[in-house]
């Protein structure tokens, strides 16, 4: 079933059937004042912190699981009938109404058709502002008068803190205060007390307070009192205010508060009117009466509109593909990386699922995310990334999350049984990609401090994330699996050991050493290059299971991952990890694919591992309390698809990862959406696999470290436009069958455009290069040769040109 289609020249996903098989949502603002909407105008808003600075309520997991939201309710005041201006919450019967809602780059846009009345709504936050707009336009399509009466509606939250404010009752229903401050604008104060939430929650410092107001027509009735305007028996569908026809003019005072403004428009025929309606944080007074008179006209409102959309389109104006495979093109041009850019805004704190409480920078997945917007957003990126290196302790292990309060050098030290084993290898993947976009070499030599004490160049860091498992190491010589490692369901025991973590720090030793030749630190890479020899043996010692390597060692010795059990016999990480990490044998990494192949692929994807678990020890494969099929037991995880993808493309293997690529890609499901469910322009953490009773159904959309691996495999691997210290390689692994296509990338501040053509329709191997007309001899351009307008047209064939890989 097909509910949409993308419009990639607007860059917007457009919902043609309302009735989707869940919300699909998208995010408006910024981390300073973040809101996400649906395609049915439920949703919620937030300033700086979803769970912390929530002033506008959803109830979460509810049914359906979007309400309440940002309304409109129009009423036709000669007929009585009512509806809103987007589908939900009224609900008209979909044969008379109709509806398309445009999610684009931080703005959504709901048109709809009922009753001979057209309304477009339009919502976004201008940027660098803590309001939002929400205007709508009527338009008459009908042949006789009419008068409509529109009532807007949102819920506010009686205490920034969402949990509390859902059910610490007894206290939060008597604080909050509604009134009406001036013709045409509403306040809604919280009294809560200040000192106890700032002490809570440090980035909210503000006090709490919201305002509404209304431009370009006079306000004719108001209500805060949410008991008010929906009445104690009435519903969002059936509110009370509408259902009568007039606002009760009611100033919250206790239990509950809403934003509504009422206002009476008349429409001759044909006619069209707009108003503006212009929500934010702070004193009516204050706050609110400046926002409204600087931005508080339309001319004003599409200006911002305008420098919003140019904005972000200039962000993912970073890499721009034309594939013959339009799912690819509508992942490269617009949702891949504008996922990739809400998840390093929000990390894993905001959505229809995570209700907020996330707070802060989960370790390991903000590393990774740097992967994705490196291209789009290098300063944030750099930011980030120092960011996080600041909160990797002096011993090399990191702090698990980083909150907003995090001060570099001054965090106390976690207990030994606190450190996750990977949370540092990822910076091998994620600052030689930083470095390389960026051409900054001397970031290896920037001082960052310690999170504890002390401080290190980058390049320092490095070598302190390598020492940290080094020297944690268990008995036959592996990593120690610590709390967890990528996996946070696999609790081996603190001297467990992790194959996994052993190939990352394999890829780590190999990165250092390739970075300490660049910094002509020749000891430094003979050092770990010796390191990495030693740990290769012990690998090879243990691991090998005969057709794939084993999933992890147990402190008691016990062997995961091997043939000889019936539960998690083969592990999907450790598989792709050996052809990532280069310490397989070449034999080893086809019988590990291969193996891959046989027991993990499904149409939907790549199972994490085969069979479930439903025996298992729990204190060991925690896991085994999901159903079998999903997330960590047997489920298809997306965080890992890209592995799977460029582990393929590492053996040149280029439909095979089109293959895989194509089974979990969002946009591949587009015109059977009711198989994922969820949305078909963004990624979601986990797919029910066919162990399931529900395979291909998707969860968590949104925030996930599936959303940079998805795009980076494709962008970096698949296409192959692979930034590089010294230049851009051009390594493409594409689907045999694909004749040709075109990249526009920028790179270092040059727009250059790539044109790859596959005359003898190969997977992979560049015959010929020439970069503005200059033949080259391999597939590495020389950054030296390229400037702003370059032009480089590779051509495909069986004779390839040598590659030099400088990073994964
Ligand atoms: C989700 C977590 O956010 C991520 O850090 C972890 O690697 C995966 N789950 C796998 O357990």
């Amino acid at each position: 079933m097909q509910y949409g289609y993308f419009d990639d020249e607007a860059k917007e996903y457009v919902v043609t059937r309302p009735d989707t098989p869940s919300s699909w949502s998208n995010y408006l603002g910024s981390t300073e004042y973040g809101a996400v909407i649906t395609n049915n105008a439920g949703g919620y808003g937030f300033y700086k912190s979803g769970a912390q600075g929530r002033f506008m309520r959803l109830r979460f997991n509810s049914v359906p699981m979007d309400q309440p939201g940002r309304y409109f309710y129009l009423r036709d005041m000669q007929s009585g009938d009512y509806w809103s201006a987007s589908w939900q919450p009224v609900g008209k019967p979909l044969d008379s109404y109709k509806s398309e809602c445009r999610h684009g780059t931080a703005y959504t846009k709901i048109t709809s058709e009922y009753s001979g009345i057209e309304s477009e709504t339009k919502y976004y936050v201008p940027l660098g502002q803590t309001f939002e707009y929400w205007r709508l336009k009527l338009t008459n399509k009908s042949s006789s008068p009419r008068k409509i009466r529109a009532f807007t509606y949102c819920e506010f939250t009686n205490q920034w803190n969402t949990t509390q404010d859902q059910v610490n009752l007894q206290y939060s229903i008597f604080i909050v205060k509604g009134q009406k401050t001036s013709p045409n604008m509403i306040q809604v104060i919280s009294h809560e007390n200040l000192y106890e939430q700032h002490k809570k929650n440090p980035a909210v410092t503000d006090y709490m307070s919201e305002w509404m107001a209304l431009a370009g027509s006079p306000v004719t009735g108001f209500d805060t009192s949410r008991q008010s305007f929906i009445g104690t028996y009435g519903s969002y569908k059936e509110p009370a205010a509408v259902v009568e026809g007039c606002c009760y003019n009611s100033e919250a005072f206790g239990d509950n508060a809403c934003g509504t403004l009422q206002t009476d428009i008349e429409l001759a025929p044909g006619e069209s009117k707009e108003i503006l309606v212009m929500l934010g944080i702070g004193a009516a007074e204050e706050e609110g009466k400046k926002a409204l008179a600087e931005f508080g006209t339309i001319e004003r409102a599409d200006l911002e509109f305008d420098k919003l959309v140019k904005n972000w389109h200039e962000k993912l104006g970073s890499f721009k593909a034309v594939t013959p495979d339009e799912d690819i093109n509508h992942t490269v041009n617009v949702w891949g990386l504008y996922n990739c850019l809400i998840t390093f805004a929000w990390s894993r704190a905001a959505s229809l699922v995570y209700n907020g409480e996330r707070d802060g920078l989960g370790y390991r997945d903000s590393v990774q995310d740097i992967l994705g917007v490196s291209a789009a957003i290098p300063e944030q990126a750099e930011e980030r990334l120092v960011r996080l290196l600041s909160g990797q302790f002096s011993n090399g292990g990191a702090l698990p999350v980083i909150g907003k309060d995090f001060v570099p050098g001054k965090q106390k030290m976690i207990d030994a049984g606190e450190f996750r084993s990977d949370d540092c290898q990822w910076f091998f993947n994620a600052v030689p990609c930083f470095v390389a976009e960026t051409g900054k070499l001397d970031f290896y030599n920037r001082i960052v401090p310690y999170a504890d004490q002390g401080e290190a160049t980058v390049y320092g860091h490095l070598k302190q994330a390598l020492l940290f498992n080094l020297e944690r190491m268990g008995a036959d010589g592996l990593p120690c699996g610590l709390l967890a490692d990528w996996n946070d369901c696999l609790k081996l025991g603190y001297h467990g050991e992790s194959l996994f973590v052993a190939f990352q720090l394999r890829l780590g030793l190999t990165t250092y050493a390739d970075i300490s030749e660049r910094l002509n630190k020749s000891e430094e890479a003979a050092w770990a290059l010796s390191e990495r020899e030693k740990l290769d043996a012990n690998i090879q010692k243990k691991c090998w299971d005969g057709k794939w390597f084993v999933w992890a060692i147990a402190e008691d010795g016990t062997v995961y991952g091997t043939h000889s059990i019936d539960e998690g016999q083969i592990y999907f990480n450790t598989q792709v990890w050996s052809v990532l990490s280069g310490a397989a044998t070449p034999e080893q990494q086809k019988l590990c694919l291969e193996s891959v192949k046989e027991k993990l692929a499904t149409p939907y994807g790549l199972m994490l591992c085969a069979p479930p678990f439903v025996h298992a020890d729990r204190e060991i494969m925690s896991s085994v309390v999901f159903l079998p099929g999903i997330k960590e037991n047997a489920g298809i995880f997306n965080h890992t698809q890209g592995w799977g993808v460029i582990a393929e493309i590492m053996n040149g293997n280029g439909d095979r990862a089109y293959e895989y690529c194509k089974a979990a890609l969002p946009a591949a499901y587009n015109d059977r959406a009711e198989v994922r469910q969820s949305e078909p322009y963004v990624i979601g953490q986990t797919t029910y696999s066919t162990y399931s009773k529900r395979p291909g159904n998707t969860r968590v959309s949104w925030l996930s470290g599936a959303a940079t691996w998805n795009y980076y495999s494709i962008t970096q691997y698949m296409l192959g436009i692979r930034p590089q210290y010294d230049g851009l390689l051009v390594d493409p692994c594409i689907k045999h069958d694909w004749d040709s296509f075109s990249v526009e990338r920028r790179w270092r501040n040059m727009n250059i455009s790539i044109e790859v053509k596959n005359p003898s329709r190969v997977c992979r191997g560049i015959e010929s290069l020439e970069v503005d007309g200059k033949k080259l001899d391999s597939v590495l351009v020389p950054v030296d040769l390229l400037h702003d307008g370059s032009r480089i047209i590779a051509v495909m064939g069986k004779n390839a040109l040598p590659v030099r890989n400088q990073r994964m």
